[in-house]
């Protein structure tokens, strides 16, 4: 028989890598056209409960005043405002509500970091009225007449 079926293995030493070579390449294929879309619903969900994991180790280090805890917490919320799958609605408004939440989580991370319980507390009550505020506001976009 000619080559390559003489020999399986040297078919499967040239499939293999035209098999990762073909999902390289599609899978590239595949998150460029992610890209280009909205992100996913799936994906945001995920995302966005990820902040509820950071807002817990941000409560858990105020509890007990471990002060890299708040500030790793505070600094994982900032980052997340900054992805991608953070900007689901493309208003002024809404940008205005990231900003304002990025700026309260940055106060909290300056505030662990110096040390200061009391004011990363009161950081902290202002990080979670952001949550709440931008809640509200997307919800009042989706569905005016139900709140
Ligand atoms: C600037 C706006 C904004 C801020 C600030 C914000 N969120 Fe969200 N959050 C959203 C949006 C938009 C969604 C809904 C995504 C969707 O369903 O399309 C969401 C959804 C969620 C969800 C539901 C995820 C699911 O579908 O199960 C949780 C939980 C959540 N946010 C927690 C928080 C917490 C905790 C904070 C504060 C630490 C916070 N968010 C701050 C915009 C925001």
């Amino acid at each position: 028989m000619p080559y390559p079926f003489r020999s399986p293995r040297v078919v499967v030493r040239a499939g293999l890598p035209l098999v990762i070579a073909a999902a390289v390449i599609g899978g590239i294929g595949l998150s460029t056209m992610r890209a280009q879309d909205t992100p996913r619903p799936d994906d945001v969900a995920v995302f966005m409960r990820a902040k509820l994991d950071h807002a817990q180790h941000v409560f858990a280090g105020l509890a007990l005043a471990d002060f890299d805890r708040i500030a790793r917490g505070a600094n994982e919320l900032a980052l997340a405002s900054q992805a991608s799958s953070w900007q689901v609605l493309q208003t002024p408004e809404y940008a205005r509500h990231s900003a304002e939440f990025r700026r309260s989580c940055e106060s909290l991370r300056s505030a662990a970091r110096a040390e200061n319980l009391d004011g990363a507390a009161l950081a902290w009550m202002e990080v979670t009225m952001k949550c709440i505020q931008c809640h509200r506001y997307v919800r009042d976009e989706r569905e005016p007449e139900s709140n």
